[in-house]
């Protein structure tokens, strides 16, 4: 049994410029174990930027960030304890559904046997078994998405990071993923998942609202809707960036 750390992610004063373009700014974010915890923001709000710079892809150009209490991204400790599902395809459409899963285990040093079986367990959660000889260039979006999730797990990660796993994905598969997200956090998974559909991440423990790569509010779903008087979670969004909007006119924010 693994001890549980205090943050699973620590986030200092991290930002992060593209050319002219300031796309995080002294950002700071402290995530604990044991959760789904919900990077929300309209698109262009820096979602993707944050997790490639956690995912060790890309460099800040300031701050820092620590993995569960001691591992900095990309290295081999932080590469084995995460899954990461991109915002992209990331699976290759002329292998098959197997293939794609059995590809991903062995980047990971799986053991035959052990894969063999990860593969059909986790087939069968994603409900994919009955496809798994399929060529995935022969999938719909939603079951790739599903092929892509089923990569990001195959080696048991500590933390799943997955950038807007249910984009273009219909209604019921996307609660479908909510409850298997719950499931995996129930046997141990913790998960950091963003999207812009604010919506639908009513079933977050803790979320952080982002806009222009600046944390605008961080909470429970229920206690950023009880402090705007919002009855949904995109309610509360639109009041806290109102908000906002408020105190830059009125120069309150340095
Ligand atoms: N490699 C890059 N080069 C230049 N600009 C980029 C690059 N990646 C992202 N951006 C810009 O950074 C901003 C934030 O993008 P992104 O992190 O993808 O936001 P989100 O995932 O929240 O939609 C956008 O304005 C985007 O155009
Ligand atoms: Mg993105």
């Amino acid at each position: 049994m693994q001890l549980m750390v205090k943050y699973m992610l620590s986030i200092t004063a991290l930002s992060k410029q593209f050319g002219q373009h300031q796309i995080l700014t002294k950002l700071h974010l402290e995530i604990a174990e044991g959760e789904v915890f919900g990077l929300l923001g309209p698109n262009g709000a820096g979602k993707t930027t944050l997790i490639r710079i956690i995912m060790g892809l890309i460099k800040p150009d300031g701050g820092d960030v620590l993995l569960f209490g001691k591992y900095r991204p990309g290295s081999i400790e932080a590469r084995r304890l995460i899954g990461y599902m991109p915002q992209q395809h990331s699976v290759y459409p002329g292998l098959s559904v197997l293939e794609n899963v059995l590809f991903f285990g062995r980047m990971y040093r799986m053991q035959d046997a052990d894969l063999h079986q990860r593969a059909v367990d986790i087939l069968q959660m994603v409900e994919l078994e009955h496809r798994k000889n399929d060529l995935v260039a022969n999938l719909s979006g939603g079951m790739i998405r599903r092929v892509m999730l089923a990569t990001a797990l195959v080696h048991r990660p500590r933390l799943l990071i997955l950038d807007e796993p249910t984009a273009g994905v219909d209604p019921l598969l996307r609660i479908k993923f909510w409850d298997w997200f719950a499931n995996m956090v129930e046997s141990g998974t913790s998960i950091i998942v963003t999207t812009h559909n604010i919506s639908e991440a009513e079933r977050c423990r803790n979320v952080v609202f982002l806009r222009n790569g600046q944390k605008l509010e961080q909470g429970t779903p229920q206690e950023l809707m009880s402090s705007y008087h919002a009855d949904n979670l995109e309610a509360a969004f639109v009041e806290a960036t109102r908000s906002r909007a408020g105190n830059e006119n009125n120069g309150a924010l340095s």
